[in-house]
C-alpha cells in the first residue's frame, strides 16, 4: 500500500489512511448525484484515499436522540482488527513544514455573523425556485408541496452593520475568468446550488453548460469564463486525484456532519495487515483538519488564492431545545428562533472549538464564513418532509410526519443564499 501511495505526489495524501466511518443515516448521502459517486464503477477503490462505508437504513430522526448504530454493509471494509487509535500522526508531512501564522482577526469590528433575522418580503426570496433549472429535489421545498412560503422571506441584518447589497452583476465581475469550487459534503453542495440560482438568471442558456462529471460537477459560463464547481468530500482529506483543488482561484470549503456519525476506523498506509486504529469523530477530524491546514498553508498563496471555510450547519431534530416540552423536530415550524444566542445540541462545541483553532493558525490564508449561529435560528428553514423520497414511505411512518422530516438540509431559495452573500460580502 505503501507503494501506492508513494507514486502519488499530492500533499493531500498527507494523510495517508482509510476512514471507514459508518453513516446511520441516509439523509447524508442519498441524492442522486452522491449515489453516483458511490457507486461509480470507474473509481479505483484500490486507490481512493479512505473508503466509507454506507449502510442502508432509512432515513430516521425520530425524536429520540439517534444513536446511529453502525451497520456494516460495505464493499470494501479492510479491517482484520480494531485497537484503539494510538495517537500517532501522518508525520512525513514535515517534509512540507511551513511555518503557521498565529495572528488573529480582530473579528469584533467586522463581525456580520451576530445579529437577527428580518422579514423582508419585498427584496427575498432573491430568485424564484421554479426558475431555477439547478434546483435539488432534496431541497426544492414549495415543489415539493410546502404549504408555507414563509421560509423564503427572510433577510439576515447583523448588529452593527449592513451586509453589502447582493448584486448579481458585481459577483460576475469577482469570478470573470476564475474558477470557483465549493468542495464538501450535502449541505456544501447545497450552497453550491444555491450559488447556481442566484447566479444563472443572466446567462443565456447558449452560453452556459454543465458537466455531471462526479464526483465534480462544474457549471461554466462562456462569457465571463468562469466556472462554478462542486467535489464531492464530505471527509475533506479524500481525493481520487492528485490536488483536485490546485487550480481553483477560489475555493469554499465545509466538513462536519459526516463526522458526526460516530467512531472512525483508520487505516495507515504503512499497516500491512489490515488493523486499524479506531477514535472518535472528533480526533479523526482533527486529523484531517491539520492535513487539510498543512495542505492550505504549503499551498495558498492569498494574492492568487482565496480560501473560504463554511462552519458547521446546525441541524434542528429536537423542538424540545426551542420548545421545552414538545417532542417534534423541525417539522411544522414556520418562523426563526427569536432567542438571541440560541444554541442547539447539535453544533458541537468542542468541534467548534478544534475548528477554530485550526483556522487561528490560518488566518492569513483562511477567512471563516461563521454560519452557525445565524442558522441556529432558522428551524423553519429545513425541507422538513417537503422534498422528494426515494423508498415509499410506509403508514406508519406517514401517520408521524415527524419521524421523516430531514431537519438537516435547507430549503432553497433560503438560509444557503445567505451563507453566499456573506462569500460576496468578503470576496
Ligand atoms: C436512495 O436513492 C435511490 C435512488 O437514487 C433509491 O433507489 C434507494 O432506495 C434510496 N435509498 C434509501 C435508503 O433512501
Ligand atoms: C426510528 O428509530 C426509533 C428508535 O431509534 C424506533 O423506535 C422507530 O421505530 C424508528 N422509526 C422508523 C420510522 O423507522
Ligand atoms: C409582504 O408581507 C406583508 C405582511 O405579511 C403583506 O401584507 C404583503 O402583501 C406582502 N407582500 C408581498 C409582495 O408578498
Ligand atoms: C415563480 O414563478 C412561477 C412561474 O413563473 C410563478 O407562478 C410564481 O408565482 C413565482 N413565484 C414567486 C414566489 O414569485
Ligand atoms: C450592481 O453592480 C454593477 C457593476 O458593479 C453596477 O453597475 C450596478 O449599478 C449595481 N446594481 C445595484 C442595484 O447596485
Ligand atoms: C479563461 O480563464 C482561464 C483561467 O481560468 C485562462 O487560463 C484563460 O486564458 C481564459 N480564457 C480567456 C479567453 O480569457
Ligand atoms: C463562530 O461563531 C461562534 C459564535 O457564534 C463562535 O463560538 C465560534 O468560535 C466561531 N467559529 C469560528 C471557527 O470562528
Amino acid at each position: 500500500m505503501m507503494q501506492r501511495w508513494n507514486r502519488k505526489r499530492s500533499p493531500l495524501h498527507l494523510l495517508a489512511l482509510l476512514f471507514i466511518v459508518f453513516i446511520a443515516s441516509s439523509i447524508l448521502y442519498n441524492e442522486s448525484s452522491i449515489r453516483q459517486i458511490n457507486d461509480d464503477p470507474n473509481l479505483d477503490l484500490q486507490q481512493r484515499q479512505h473508503e466509507t462505508s454506507i449502510s442502508s437504513s432509512a432515513p430516521n430522526f425520530s425524536t429520540a436522540h439517534p444513536k446511529p448504530t453502525p451497520v456494516e454493509l460495505d464493499r470494501f471494509t479492510t479491517c482484520k482488527s480494531t485497537l484503539k487509535y494510538s495517537g500517532r500522526r501522518a508525520n512525513w508531512v514535515d517534509r512540507h513544514r511551513v511555518e503557521l501564522d498565529h495572528k488573529k482577526e480582530d473579528l469584533e469590528e467586522c463581525d456580520v455573523f451576530s445579529g437577527k433575522w428580518v422579514f423582508d418580503n419585498s427584496s427575498y426570496p432573491l430568485y424564484n425556485e421554479s426558475h431555477c433549472p439547478y434546483m435539488s429535489d432534496q431541497l426544492a421545498c414549495h415543489k415539493h408541496r410546502s404549504p408555507d412560503f414563509g421560509y423564503q422571506y427572510w433577510r439576515w441584518q447583523p448588529h452593527n452593520r449592513n451586509l453589502k447589497r447582493w448584486n448579481v452583476t458585481e459577483m460576475w465581475e469577482k469570478l470573470r475568468g476564475k474558477r470557483l469550487m465549493f468542495v464538501g459534503d450535502s449541505l456544501n453542495r447545497g450552497q453550491w446550488i444555491s450559488m447556481l440560482c442566484l447566479l444563472q438568471s443572466v446567462i443565456p442558456t447558449d452560453k452556459r453548460s454543465i458537466t455531471p462529471n462526479a464526483p465534480l460537477t462544474i457549471f461554466r459560463a462562456e462569457e465571463y469564463n468562469a466556472t462554478m464547481e462542486f467535489l464531492w468530500a464530505p471527509l475533506l482529506v479524500e481525493s481520487n486525484s492528485d490536488d483536485p483543488w490546485k487550480h481553483a482561484d477560489i475555493l469554499v470549503f465545509n466538513s462536519y456532519l459526516w463526522w458526526r456519525q460516530g467512531p472512525v476506523k483508520l487505516l495507515w498506509s504503512s499497516e500491512q495487515n489490515g488493523v486499524c486504529e479506531e477514535l472518535d469523530g472528533l480526533g479523526a477530524m482533527e486529523l484531517a483538519m491539520e492535513a487539510w491546514a498543512k495542505w492550505v498553508a504549503s499551498n495558498v498563496d492569498p494574492l492568487r488564492k482565496r480560501v473560504f471555510f463554511v462552519t458547521m450547519s446546525p441541524t434542528h431534530l429536537w423542538s424540545q431545545e426551542w420548545e421545552p416540552g414538545s417532542e417534534g423536530n423541525c417539522y411544522g415550524e414556520k418562523t426563526p428562533i427569536k432567542d438571541d444566542g440560541f444554541w442547539g445540541s447539535g453544533s458541537d462545541l468542542p468541534t467548534m472549538r478544534m475548528v477554530e483553532n485550526v483556522l487561528s493558525r490560518l488566518s492569513s490564508k483562511v477567512s471563516v464564513i461563521n454560519i452557525t449561529q445565524l442558522s441556529e435560528y432558522r428551524k423553519d428553514g429545513h425541507p422538513s418532509i417537503y422534498h422528494e423520497f426515494w423508498e415509499t414511505l410506509s403508514p406508519k411512518q406517514l401517520s408521524n410526519p415527524v419521524s421523516y422530516s430531514d431537519c438537516i438540509h435547507w430549503c432553497l431559495p433560503g438560509v444557503p443564499d445567505v451563507w453566499n452573500e456573506l462569500l460576496f460580502h468578503f470576496l
